[in-house]
């Protein structure tokens, strides 16, 4: 037998239960870390004995390759976040810790044996009780985010959702699609990638588009919070024991942005899509129109595209993760000409329900008579914004000429925001122009008083007080 092959004889294999290792423990919700109960293909008794749910949702959570060969602590998190959200729901852990305690290449090479373990469980267990496809979910972290693509291109049926959380990239970033997970696995495949760095072989996460959405949270190459300042604090705190942990913050915050997708409801995230990370970061892809921005984790829109669509967002250091994005654009006037780089600026936002001051921003060019736009983002929401203030800070102590500063002048100052989808014209506070000086004074803008927009909006408000004036007459 060719274990490799996976399509070979497909009826004989999917009903023989004796070669599976794998195993699918229901956890609960009062002991969402221990494997109380086992559910065992060929066994139908063991699915009334671990108490399994027949009329809900079920979620199968499998994980990646492990160096302890112990659950990681991210498990019981994950499956108390399952069952927050949906709390009727059954939450089975698979446990192939003993095939994923090998040398990294042996492992991946597991991910298609375990996957044909996924495949006859879920296989056995929809025939086995009549089990609608509809409510079976995957969620696969690492390597495991490859099992669920196998187990989904080998189930009978395909199964609702795949939830890749950053899929492993060595041995996977150039494999065919039936050795990876791919957007045929499932009704609906959706991506985090989170640690996508370095040279394609070299990157932990796989950085090519797998899904139908596939997110890039901060580009998906590192996350915030996970650098070394943070490294080292966290060695200083917590010992070297975690060296693990912190080897794979990055790589394992797509199971955090997931998990605060299902605690903070309230809080969801949205990605946008667009052509690059570099047009993201100028927030040039702001738009929500044609199904262009998404929200992130469990409440994502199932938006099948045909081709595969990257997605970008920002996020906070720390859960809950969620950002506010705007994008500012500006131009900058001036008799003589200037030429900048790395320029740092200070933002300040203010709005409807607060403010967002000094917002550190490095403009990496700045020229006279040149429009920027550039991506800022508040880790609260401070409502429509009504002002902003622009500072350019002095890179150095001394600037020279301190007599004659370098200033620019600007007319306008257009914002753009992302999760309320609506352009604002700030205009100079007093005056035609604004002086942006070097190592000056802010400068200061207001929204204007009647913008196009609001204009138009103006309008339309009258067409529709028009057209139902006659039902408010008879009322
Ligand atoms: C697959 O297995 C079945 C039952 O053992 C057998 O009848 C059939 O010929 C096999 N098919 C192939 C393509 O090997
Ligand atoms: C920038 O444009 C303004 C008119 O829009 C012009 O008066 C000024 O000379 C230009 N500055 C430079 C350096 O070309």
């Amino acid at each position: 037998k060719d274990p490799n092959n996976i399509m070979e004889n497909a009826t004989e294999w999917m009903t023989d239960f004796s070669d599976i290792e794998s195993k699918f423990s229901f956890r609960t919700i009062e002991e969402p870390e221990d494997d109380l109960c086992y559910i065992v293909p060929g066994q139908p008794e063991t699915i009334k004995e671990c108490n399994f749910n027949p009329d809900t949702k079920t979620f199968i959570v499998i994980h990646g390759w492990t160096v302890t060969g112990m659950f990681e602590s991210w498990v019981p998190k994950l499956v108390t976040a399952l069952y927050d959200r949906e709390p009727t729901a059954n939450v089975i852990v698979v446990d192939w810790l003993s095939r994923a305690q090998q040398h990294y290449p042996t492992s991946a090479a597991y991910t298609k044996l375990v996957g044909r373990d996924v495949a006859k469980f879920v296989n056995w267990l929809q025939a086995e009780i009549d089990y609608p496809w509809e409510r079976l979910h995957l969620l696969g972290y690492s390597l495991g985010a490859h099992v669920a693509g196998i187990a989904g291109l080998l189930t009978k049926h395909k199964v609702n959702r795949i939830t890749g959380m950053d899929p492993a990239g060595p041995s996977f970033e150039y494999a065919d699609a039936q050795s990876t997970l791919s957007p045929d696995d499932a009704l609906f495949v959706d991506v985090l990638h989170t640690n996508t760095r370095g040279s394609p072989d070299r990157s932990i996460g796989i950085q090519r588009p797998v899904g139908h959405i596939d997110i890039y949270p901060n580009g998906g190459t590192f996350q915030p919070g996970c650098d070394l300042q943070n490294t080292v604090l966290m060695v200083a705190t917590s010992g070297l024991r975690n060296m693990d942990q912190i080897v794979k913050c990055s790589h394992e915050r797509s199971i955090h942005l997931f998990i605060d997708s299902l605690l903070n409801q309230e809080q969801e995230s949205m990605a946008y899509h667009c052509s690059s990370k570099d047009s993201f970061n100028k927030g040039m892809c702001l738009s929500c129109r044609k199904n262009r921005c998404n929200k992130v984790g469990y409440g994502v829109n199932k938006i099948r595209t045909r081709r595969s669509s990257k997605m970008y967002m920002k996020t906070r250091d720390v859960m809950p993760y969620k950002v506010f994005h705007y994008q500012v654009k500006v131009h900058f006037f001036g008799k003589t000409k200037l030429s900048y780089t790395d320029q740092p600026m200070k933002i300040s936002l203010y709005g409807i329900h607060g403010e967002k001051e000094n917002i550190p921003y490095i403009m990496p060019a700045l020229n006279t008579n040149t429009t920027m736009s550039f991506l800022l983002t508040t880790d609260t929401d401070i409502g429509e914004l009504l002002m902003v203030k622009l500072l350019w800070e002095k890179d150095t102590l001394i600037s020279w000429p301190w007599w004659n500063p370098d200033t620019f002048h600007i007319r306008k100052l257009r914002i753009k925001s992302g999760e309320r989808q609506s352009k604002i014209i700030f205009s100079a506070k007093e005056g035609e122009f604004s002086y942006l000086s070097r190592g000056g004074e802010a400068a200061v803008f207001v929204k204007e008083k009647e913008t196009q927009s609001s204009r138009k909006n103006q309008r339309l408000h009258k067409l529709k007080m028009h057209g139902s004036s006659f039902k408010q007459s008879t009322e």
